[in-house]
């Protein structure tokens, strides 16, 4: 890893272990353009590619063709309104009402580790078990100003040791004498060239989240977005453009990640010369921002990684950079950045609101019979709450539910020897409430016109500080009141009907940004006051998962959607991007409550192992045969939880393409041990077998082959790492029912020896 500019050539150059990085100062004007971005080279002089001798295009010797030189230079971080057509990074208006920006070079800095973004989750610097003051990272920072408004945008790059991913952002300070308006403030803009790529994101719906979308890029713009106020279920913070015929192990691919959980974009538009630019930041749909003189606005992180390795590389080192620098930032002594997470049963989808204290006891019995260390309340416990039509917002248990109160429940399950954990959705207020009679206008609405509900809920507030204290006040009082270690976060619906009472008129486009930094404020006070709480985000399942969220919650739940079968392409895609660790997956009860379909018990389990592993049924009335088996699961989940939170993930078949099985694996760090996991969902006719071929192995070390089925041919051999990989493992996928019922799933582990 090393940052250096060269003084000479104006060239600046980021290298990781594997990729390189270059941009440099280009003219009179001193243009930021972008060079290269790619595998590692050895050269540094590559001021070729900012396109600087293609003459007569340069403003410096061409001035009155300056248009054509604006509308195709690659730039770092292109401005609009002054002759660049394309969609650019930065949208300035001035007090006068003019937009335009022309932003050139006045300075750098490189130096080593890398600063926070105030109030704004972002990457860090310290490694587990690493001092933390001094774990590799290197930053450069170039300040760009643009001469006529004084407004000056410092582009931040920085690297961390080991991983081959390049972190952005971007702060912007009014150094002019005028307020100057923000309409539009990204935080990355990457040009790329003359290639045939692919579109890669995640798309989705509630209950189907996060589905990989895969398109050629043609002329124009393509954009993926949110201007829901939230990530969103239907679109996620993240696109990769991946060469035609990349594959999961082969060819170029560039991943793009936005450390944000509010309203984005992200967009590739191929140009007239076929240049690629590829944009992510805050959607500017909704959105703007004002800076008074000497006022500063910090556009929060984007991540590039790219590989030349395909989209498996890609995704292993988003994991790595995920699980090291980010999760745990809001609490970094947080214990379950290492430790296993407590195994929970959740009582949504066994009792939705009808419980009580008797009930959850119950559950907690039986729970701890089978070994289950963890009971999650949720949804139900507060206020008058008695459907999903009233009380949120007053943050009081109700005691007609929970008779003797809150901590006469958390010390019986304490006393059944499970840890507690509660449910909260603190970003919303029933009008039904007692909140909203009191502070009717603590609603997001715009004034004289009913505000849209969604499961007729709205949205409070959180740009105003005295409704996130008031909020949070509530919160910590019910955390205090008894022995609570996770809390469940969830927001079930989007924000629209965007006013609010406190904020001038030309503010109100703040509100969207103003809102995230309010959700961030709480959950950081939320984890300074209890640094070792277990949070889990949640947005009617999976709507709020992106990385903004993994700096407070070291897990996010997945998807409402608890269907063994639908969670398998759900588990594919939020794993292009997202560690396995943080991927919240429950064994329910079946009929499946989204889908109906009925699914063997053990399959369940395998699915949810490939998450944080947990159960969301009633114990006491599931099948006997099924609860007899969690005994079994629980030790399961120890015996390979280290491995599938730490490891590396291999993608080896997908369900989603073949329609007949899906498997993935994880590896060890030290290559010592590996599971794969194959479910076989659909019985084919005349089948005989199906090889899978592992990766990640150790090609010089020797495995034992241990499958938990006898569905393989080499079960208890001991072969070598290159055999295995490039034999593959035959598993009989014959159809015998005596083998396989419908929907089956094996474990096979390979152990070095
Ligand atoms: C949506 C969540 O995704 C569910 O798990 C559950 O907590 C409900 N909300 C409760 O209202």
């Amino acid at each position: 890893m090393s940052i250096k500019f060269l003084e000479k050539e104006k060239l600046f150059k980021i290298d990781t272990a594997k990729t390189s990085y270059a941009c440099g100062i280009v003219g009179d004007e001193k243009f930021l353009l972008h060079a290269y971005y790619g595998k590692k080279i050895s050269d540094d002089d590559v001021r070729y590619l900012t396109r600087i001798y293609e003459n007569p295009f340069t403003p410096d010797t061409n001035d009155r063709d300056r248009g054509s030189f604006l509308d195709a230079a690659p730039f770092e971080y292109p401005t609009e309104g002054i002759g660049d057509a394309r969609s650019g990074c930065l949208e300035l208006e001035t007090a006068l009402g003019h937009r335009g920006a022309q932003l050139g070079y006045v300075g750098h800095k490189i130096y080593a580790g890398k600063p926070e973004i105030p109030g704004i989750p972002a990457t860090y610097e310290g490694m587990a078990g690493q001092d933390k003051n001094n774990a590799g990272a290197q930053t450069l920072e170039i300040t760009l100003e643009d001469k006529v408004t004084g407004l000056t945008a410092v582009l931040f790059y920085s690297v961390f040791d080991g991983i081959d991913a390049v972190v952005r952002s971007v702060r912007f300070e009014n150094r002019g004498k005028e307020p100057l308006y923000l309409r539009k403030a990204l935080s990355l803009c990457l040009e790329l060239d003359n290639e045939d790529y692919d579109l890669i994101t995640l798309q989705g719906s509630w209950a189907r989240e996060r589905q990989i979308d895969r398109n050629p890029i043609g002329y124009g713009r393509h954009e993926i977005s949110s201007i829901r106020g939230e990530s969103s279920h239907q679109m996620n913070p993240f696109m990769a453009v991946a060469g035609r015929n990349t594959t999961r192990t082969t060819g170029e691919i560039y991943g793009f990640s936005f450390v944000y959980s509010g309203n984005f974009t992200a967009s590739v538009e191929r140009s007239q010369h076929n240049s690629l630019r590829c944009l992510m930041g805050i959607n500017p749909v909704g959105f703007s921002w004002k800076l008074d003189k000497g006022e500063t606005f910090n556009a929060p992180e984007a991540i590039m990684v790219y590989s030349s390795e395909g989209i498996g590389t890609m995704s292993r080192t988003f994991h790595d950079l995920f699980r090291e620098h980010l999760i745990c930032g809001a609490s970094r002594d947080n214990i379950y950045k290492e430790a296993p997470r407590p195994v929970l049963i959740n009582n949504w989808e066994a009792t939705y609101f009808e419980f009580d204290t008797d009930k959850l006891i119950a559950i907690a019995k039986e729970a701890a019979k089978s070994g289950i260390e963890m009971l999650v309340m949720d949804d139900g416990w507060f206020g008058e709450r008695s459907s999903d039509n009233m009380s949120l917002g007053d943050w009081f248990v109700n005691e007609d539910k929970l008779k003797g109160g809150l901590k006469r429940l958390v010390d019986a399950v304490n006393a059944e020897g499970l840890k507690f954990g509660i449910w909260f959705e603190p970003e919303m207020i029933s009008p039904d409430s007692d909140l909203y009679r009191e502070h009717p206008d603590w609603a997001i609405a715009i004034p004289g016109r009913r505000p849209t509900l969604m499961r007729n809920q709205y949205v409070l507030d959180f740009s105003r500080k005295e409704i996130v204290d008031e909020i949070y006040s509530r919160i910590k009082n019910v955390l205090t009141s008894a022995n609570i270690e996770y809390v469940k976060w969830d927001m079930n619906r989007g924000l629209c009907d965007m006013g609010s009472y406190a904020l001038e008129a030309d503010k109100q486009g703040e509100l969207f940004h103003r809102y995230v930094l309010g959700v961030y404020d709480i959950q950081q006070r939320l984890l300074t006051d209890f640094p070792n709480l277990l949070l889990e985000n949640c947005s009617g399942g999976g709507g709020r998962f992106d990385p903004g969220m993994l700096y407070y919650s070291p897990q996010i739940w997945c998807s409402d959607d608890t269907d063994a079968i639908e969670r398998l392409s759900i588990q594919e895609g939020t794993a292009i991007v997202y560690p396995l660790s943080c991927m919240g997956a429950h064994v329910s009860d079946c009929p499946n409550h989204t889908v109906g379909r009925v699914t063997p018990f053990e399959t369940r389990g395998y699915v949810a192992l490939a998450g944080t592993f947990g159960y969301e049924l009633d114990i006491t009335r599931i099948p006997k045969e099924d609860r007899e088996m969690i005994p079994g699961q629980i030790e399961m989940y120890h015996k390979y939880n280290a491995l599938v939170r730490n490891g590396d993930y291999y993608r080896l078949t997908s369900y989603k393409e073949n329609g007949a099985n899906d498997s993935w694996m994880v590896v060890a760090k030290d290559k010592s041990r590996a599971l794969i996991t194959y479910i076989k969902v659909m019985a084919q006719p005349n089948k005989r077998s199906t090889l899978i071929k592992p990766m990640g192995l150790d090609p010089n070390a020797s495995y034992r082959i241990l499958c938990d089925k006898k569905v393989l041919s080499m079960e208890g051999d001991v072969l070598q790492g290159d055999t295995i990989m490039n034999c593959g493992l035959l598993i009989k996928d014959n159809n015998s029912p005596d083998m396989w019922g419908d929907f089956r799933g094996v474990l096979i582990e390979l152990a070095k020896v």
